[in-house]
């Protein structure tokens, strides 16, 4: 069997770098050759605790060796524990699980149709989403992804979806009608950029959404579990959505997709509405509530905000010292470097070329997404790298 990075049965959907990754150690990665690589891009945003955390692997060995899957005809305890404690730090009421953000959005999306359903007939299902956002790769998630590059292809979408602007609450003033069923937004936009939600925004969201009787839904897919220094970004932002969902780091790398909803916003999702065949499986589960002890027991969250002052104070220093850098954005550990025009492409190249990987976002952003664990000391390495690989593309 090949194993040839450039001919083999892969389908070549995604644009890779030119690099096979073997193993890893907290922020550490190693490739076949044995190159190590500092890792902040965490797989975006999933390995929360790095790579091969010891109190994962002991998990899901553990876990593996007593019950992997059994499916929702039946139930487990740590199903039961992990919505509990979801439950419990997110404020809402009610955890439905999947295995990924997609789903994870895809279910919020059918829990705002129903509800609209129920409480305006078939006309209230109109939904309002952001310009510039991303939410998946599904039909539903999709339609809703206010990105044309990933629309266009794949049209017609589901109907019925509006695209507002983003931290514009006059547009959104503009769409909202009493057939909107739900406002669906990221409070830290990711992939397009690293673009935090004002708080007057999200607070005027609220306010629109309880006027017209829509929900409104947060997507912490990639900004949740953690990553903004508090477990849930619209914590820091301080506006309760109707559902929220989560994904990415809530697994520290295994698998898990959930969405949060109130009683009131799930109050017509019944059996046989939603399912999920994976969806909860007691190994995925037991990874979920490893890394809420990890969060809360064993100082993560701490550091995610001790770490990101040193980062947020570290890059500001370069961008003073090099005019490529325009802006540092984001909030805890989803950090945005702001690069000049055409620079963001060369210097992920460069840094991967001097033992960095970096992700790139949208318009010229360069995405900082380190292990929340992470130490200064690794921090400094990383800064070194990236300051020759910037003085290396000049
Ligand atoms: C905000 C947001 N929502 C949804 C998704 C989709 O998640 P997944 O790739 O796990 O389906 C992503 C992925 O990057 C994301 O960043």
């Amino acid at each position: 069997m090949s194993k040839d990075t450039k001919n083999n049965h892969v389908m070549p959907v995604y644009s890779r770098y030119d690099v096979v990754l073997e193993s890893g150690h907290g922020s550490w990665a190693v490739d076949v050759k044995g190159r190590e690589y500092i890792d902040f891009v965490s797989g975006i945003a999933v390995n929360c605790l790095g790579h091969s955390a010891p109190a994962l692997v002991k998990t899901i060995t553990e876990q593996a060796q007593k019950l992997i899957h059994v499916s929702n005809l039946y139930w487990t305890e740590p199903q039961i524990e992990l919505a509990d404690r979801l439950a419990e730090y997110s404020g809402l009421d009610q955890v439905f699980f999947s295995n990924s953000g997609t789903e994870s959005n895809e279910t919020a999306l059918k829990i705002a149709r129903r509800y609209g359903k129920a409480r305006g007939g078939d006309e209230k299902c109109q939904i309002i989403c952001m310009k510039e956002s991303f939410h998946g790769r599904s039909m539903g998630a999709l339609s809703v992804t206010g990105q044309e590059k990933y629309r266009a292809p794949f049209r017609p979408l589901i109907g019925e979806i509006y695209d507002a602007e983003f931290n514009n609450l006059e547009s959104v003033k503009a769409l909202i009608n009493k057939n909107t069923c739900a406002v669906i937004l990221e409070p830290v936009q990711g992939e397009s950029g690293i673009v935090p939600a004002e708080k007057d925004f999200l607070e005027g969201l609220r306010k629109l959404c309880d006027e017209f009787d829509a929900l409104l839904i947060f997507d912490e897919v990639q900004c949740g579990m953690g990553r903004s220094g508090k477990l849930f970004a619209y914590q820091q932002l301080g506006v309760m959505p109707d559902v929220a969902t989560t994904a990415k780091a809530l697994g520290g790398g295994f698998p898990i997709g959930a969405t949060m909803a109130s009683d009131k916003a799930a109050e017509f999702f019944v059996p046989g509405d939603h399912g999920c065949t994976f969806g909860g499986n007691p190994l995925a589960c037991a990874c979920g509530n490893t890394i809420l002890d990890e969060y809360f027991n064993n100082g993560v969250l701490d550091n995610v905000n001790e770490m990101s002052a040193y980062l947020f104070e570290k890059l500001n220093g370069l961008k003073d010292k090099y005019d490529e850098i325009l802006e540092i954005r984001g909030m805890g550990l989803l950090i945005g470097v702001q690069m000049a025009e055409g620079k963001k492409a060369p210097l992920i190249s460069k840094a991967i070329e001097n033992g960095l990987l970096l992700a790139g976002a949208g318009h010229e952003t360069v995405r900082f997404l380190p292990p929340l664990n992470v130490t200064a000391d690794v921090i400094d390495e990383a800064l070194n790298r990236f300051e020759k690989s910037l003085n290396e593309i000049r």
